[in-house]
Formats: C-alpha cells, sequence, structure tokens
C-alpha cells in the first residue's frame, strides 16, 4: 500500500494512528522501552528519495526508521546527486531503488511525481510532497498536533494564511479538515496566493466551510491560526512574492493583543512569522515538528506490518 494522498485517510484510520503516535512518543521517554523499538524492525531498510530541499520532512523520516530500527538509504538532493543528472527518468530510479528497499519515501517537485513513482514501485511509496500538490504526512502531524490540543478534530474554527495555491500543506490539511463534520476555515491570502474558485468550491462540497479576504488583520480573530510561508519558488517571477512577504506577517506584539490560542505553521518560514512569536504560549510549531517523528514512525510502522 502505498501512501499517496491526504485523501486516502479516513477518520477512523487517523485516530488509529495516532494513539500509535502517542504511544511511540511515551516508548521513547524510556530507555529500556526505546533500545527494544530500535529492534523492531532490524533487517528492513527505507530509502529517502529527495528531488527537493527539506530538513523536517526528510530527518524526522529517517530518525523515525532509525527509531523503529530500520537501516536508511539517504539520497538528500536526488536532482543533481542520482543518476537524474544523467537523465535518468523517476521511473527508472525507482523501479531500481524499490528492488533494494522496503519502503520509498519520496519528494519531487513535479505534482502527481508519487503516483508514477507507485506504478513502478514493488515496495510502498510515501508521498513527502510533489510539487505544489499534496504532502499527507504533514497532514498527518497537523491534525495529530491539533487532535492533541483539542481532542478532537470535528467542528473547529481556524484561520488560515497566507499561500494556499502554491502550498501542498494547506492544502492537505484542507483535505485533512473536510474529512471531519462542522470544520469552518477562514483563509486569509493575497489574490495570487489564494485558491481558486474550483478548488474552494470542492472543498466545500466535502463538507469544509470556508470564507476568504485579502486582510492580514483577519488572521488575528481565531484561536487556532495555522499559516506559511509564501513558495517563492513555485511563483513564475519568485521576486513577485516580496510585496506579500512584507505584509502578510504575524508579529508578537499583535498575537499578544489577540485571541489567537495556538499558532501552528509547517515551517520553515521567512518573514510571516516574527521569531519574537516563539517567545509566547501561542507557539507550537516547533511541538508540530517534534510529532512529525512520532507520526512518521506510527506510518512505518502500519505499513510494514501490513495494517494499511
Ligand atoms: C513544507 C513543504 O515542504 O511543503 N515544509 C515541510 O515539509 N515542513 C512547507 C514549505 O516548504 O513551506
Amino acid at each position: 500500500m502505498h501512501v499517496l494522498s491526504s485523501q486516502q485517510f479516513t477518520p477512523k484510520l487517523l485516530g488509529d494512528i495516532f494513539l500509535k503516535s502517542d504511544e511511540f512518543r511515551e516508548k521513547l521517554k524510556h530507555k529500556t522501552q526505546r533500545r527494544l523499538l530500535s529492534k523492531k524492525y532490524q533487517g528492513e531498510v527505507l530509502a529517502s528519495l529527495f528531488y527537493e530541499p527539506s530538513t523536517r520532512t526528510r530527518l524526522s523520516f529517517e530518525a523515525a526508521a532509525h527509531r523503529l530500527g530500520l537501516g536508511v538509504l539517504s539520497t538528500e538532493n536526488a536532482r543533481i546527486s542520482s543518476s537524474a543528472m544523467k537523465g535518468e527518468s523517476l521511473e527508472d530510479s525507482v523501479q531500481v531503488v524499490s528492488r533494494y528497499v522496503d519502503i520509498i519515501v519520496l519528494r519531487h517537485s513535479e505534482i502527481g511525481a508519487a503516483d508514477r513513482a507507485a506504478r513502478f514501485s514493488t515496495v510502498p511509496i510515501v508521498n513527502a510532497g510533489d510539487g505544489g500538490g499534496e504532502h499527507p504526512t504533514q497532514m498527518l502531524l497537523d491534525l495529530y498536533t491539533i487532535w492533541r490540543k483539542y481532542g478532537r478534530l470535528d467542528h473547529l474554527t481556524l484561520g488560515i494564511g497566507f499561500d494556499p495555491k502554491h502550498s501542498r500543506a494547506l492544502k492537505s490539511l484542507l483535505h485533512g479538515l473536510s474529512l471531519f463534520k462542522g470544520n469552518s476555515v477562514h483563509i486569509v491570502a493575497p489574490r495570487p496566493g489564494q485558491l481558486s474558485s474550483s478548488q474552494i468550491e470542492n472543498f466545500r462540497n466535502s463538507g469544509l466551510r470556508i470564507t476568504t479576504s485579502n486582510n492580514v488583520e483577519d488572521s488575528y480573530a481565531y484561536e487556532l491560526v495555522y499559516v506559511n510561508r509564501f513558495q517563492a519558488e513555485r511563483f513564475n517571477d519568485p521576486s513577485a512574492t516580496k510585496p506579500y512577504q512584507d505584509a502578510y506577517r504575524l508579529t508578537a506584539h499583535h498575537v499578544k493583543a489577540s485571541k489567537i490560542k495556538y499558532i501552528l505553521h509547517p515551517l520553515p518560514r521567512v518573514k510571516e512569522l516574527d521569531p519574537e512569536v516563539d517567545q509566547l504560549p501561542q507557539a507550537i510549531y516547533f511541538e508540530q515538528a517534534e510529532n512529525g517523528l512520532y507520526v512518521r514512525m506510527a506510518l512505518i510502522d502500519r505499513l510494514l506490518s501490513a495494517r494499511l
């Protein structure tokens, strides 16, 4: 079974993954259990094949694999350090790598790359981001983080910004929220970063209530706020994001005076989140990144015990 899209998860499956994530979190705290865990999948191997930059996704997957006893093969810059540089297709690389390992974690700059890879792989492919498409494991850790704070994933209201159009993390999050009843989001973004009306319609059809605006002040009006950076690399002219980067920012001063209780961010941040916010109790994005380790352990565990 492959993990290609946030849409393949059901509330029941998410619940199981979250409970398993909690279990791994606890086990890692105790030396004896930590050591036992690191023998669980000895003899299995995970390859991370990353054609696009990453810090958290790749390292947390690799840490998760090591924590569970897998061996890890890492191609952190596959675009230039693998045979892709010689003109090899993704399909050919995957046909070969899947003969060496038990799981492939793939990040690529093209939408649909993980689906293409899955057609040629004999082992599970995990989509760790396909261009501006999907980022299902980011959705897992985002929902897990919210679930740990609220104890539920339904009837939530979120303020979301600032570049959903080019962000696989935000799109996958919106898919995830639409799996549960009664969720509403207000999306704050300048026009070039806003979802198209057909994208918004699709989310609405799956049950998510959506309102939009381009007013950054609106981001301070929600208890739960999720922001991201402008994905400059996905704009035709990356410098065109400059004015938006200057205008769409959460500052410590405004956060303090707002009704915000929690701020999430997939990271990396650029200008949209003032580093001074880190000192405030609302900042939970480093905790969110830590959660990536536990949910990825839970996912690897599921894939290897073939329950997904
Ligand atoms: C995100 C990504 O790569 O899509 N990062 C991540 O995986 N945590 C967000 C981003 O790059 O802005």
